[in-house]
C-alpha cells in the first residue's frame, strides 16, 4: 500500500469511485512528498494561537512569487493582516467568519495594476500611460486574477508542507468597497480573495473532501457532454459527500442545493462591477473592450 492509495480513495470517496487507471496501477512510482501534500489538501477553519513568524511568512511569500506570472508582469500584491483589531474588522466584512479572527495571519490577495501603471509612467514620462495600460481591458482583470490565484495556491501548498493550514475567503467580495478603504488600496488595486493561514489545533482530524469523478472533469480532445452528471451519478456523488459530512461532523445538505444556493445568492456581489470601475479598472462602462 502506498501513501497515495488511501489519499486517492478519500479524494474520490471510496475505492469504487477511483478512476479506472488507478484500480490496478502500481502507484509506488507516484509516491512523493509533493503529490502527498497536494492530495491531502483540506481547508483548515480552526487555528491554534501559535503565531506565524516573520521567517515563515517570508518563505511563504517567496513560494508565492515563484509561481508563473503572465508576461512576468507580476500583477498582484498581497496584504498580510496580523493585528487582531484589523482582522476583526475584516472578519465582520467577510460574512463574520470566526476563523478570520482566530487565524494568526489573514492574507488579502489583490490584482495589482497600480504597480504596472507606475512602471509605465517611469518608462513613458510623457503621459503614454493612458494609451498604454490595459486598465480598461477585461484581459487585465483576468491577468491579475490568474496571477493572484496561482501565487496564492503556491503559498497554500508551501504552508501545508510546513505544517500550517489555510482556507480561502471569497466572502471578502461581499463588502469590497469597505475592504478597499480599510486597506487603503490605491486605484488599480482590487482584492479578489482572502486566505486565513495558521497552525492547526493539535486534536484536529483532517477531513479530505471528496471531489467529482474524474470522468466529468477531464475531457479528451473535445468537451464530452455525454459524460455530464446524470441523476444516478449526481446521487452517487451526493451519497459520498454525505458520508464525508457525517464523518466530519458537518451539516448534511445535498450538493445540488448548495450549488443552487451559492450561485443564486448575491451577497453584495451585484456591486462588484461598480466597485471595479471606481478602482480604475473601467471595464464595465459603456465603452467597449479595447
Ligand atoms: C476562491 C475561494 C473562496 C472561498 N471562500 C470561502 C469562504 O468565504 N468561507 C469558507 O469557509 N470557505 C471558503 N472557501 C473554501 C471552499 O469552501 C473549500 O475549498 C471547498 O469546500 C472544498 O473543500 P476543501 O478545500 O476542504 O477541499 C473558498 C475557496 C475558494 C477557492
Amino acid at each position: 500500500m502506498t501513501t497515495l492509495q488511501p489519499l486517492l480513495q478519500q479524494r474520490y470517496g471510496n475505492s469504487q469511485s477511483l478512476p479506472d487507471v488507478f484500480q490496478h496501477a502500481d502507484l509506488s512510482d507516484f509516491d512523493n512528498a509533493v503529490l502527498t501534500t497536494l492530495l491531502s489538501h483540506a481547508s483548515l477553519r480552526h487555528f491554534s494561537d501559535r503565531t506565524v513568524s516573520a521567517e515563515v511568512l517570508s518563505v511563504l511569500i517567496a513560494a508565492a512569487q515563484s509561481a508563473s506570472t503572465s508576461s512576468n508582469l507580476q500583477a498582484w500584491s498581497v496584504i498580510a493582516v496580523q493585528d487582531p483589531t484589523h482582522k476583526a474588522q475584516l472578519s465582520q466584512l467577510a460574512a463574520n467568519q470566526a476563523f478570520i479572527r482566530e487565524a494568526p495571519l489573514f492574507l488579502i490577495w489583490t490584482i495589482d495594476l497600480h504597480r504596472p501603471t507606475e512602471v509605465i509612467e517611469l518608462a513613458q514620462p510623457d503621459g503614454a500611460v493612458e494609451q498604454a495600460l490595459g486598465l480598461e481591458s477585461v484581459d487585465s482583470l483576468l491577468i491579475g486574477t490568474i496571477d493572484a490565484a496561482l501565487a496564492a495556491q503556491n503559498l497554500t501548498i508551501a504552508a501545508h508542507s510546513l505544517g500550517l493550514g489555510s482556507v480561502y475567503v471569497g466572502a471578502i467580495r461581499n463588502n469590497l468597497e469597505e475592504i478597499i478603504n480599510l486597506l487603503k488600496l490605491p486605484k488599480g488595486v482590487i482584492p479578489v480573495f482572502g486566505l486565513a493561514v495558521g497552525y492547526p489545533q493539535d486534536h484536529l482530524q483532517k477531513s479530505i473532501k471528496p471531489r467529482l469523478p474524474q470522468r466529468v472533469i477531464l475531457h479528451h480532445e473535445v468537451y464530452q457532454t455525454d459524460n455530464d452528471l446524470d441523476e444516478t451519478a449526481l446521487g452517487h456523488y451526493e451519497a459520498i459527500l454525505n458520508q464525508f459530512q457525517i464523518q466530519a461532523g458537518q451539516a448534511q445538505d445535498r450538493w445540488r442545493d448548495k450549488v443552487w444556493q451559492r450561485l443564486n445568492a448575491l451577497h453584495g456581489r451585484e456591486r462588484l462591477a461598480a466597485t471595479f470601475n471606481q478602482q480604475g479598472l473601467n471595464i464595465f462602462s459603456e465603452k467597449k473592450d479595447k
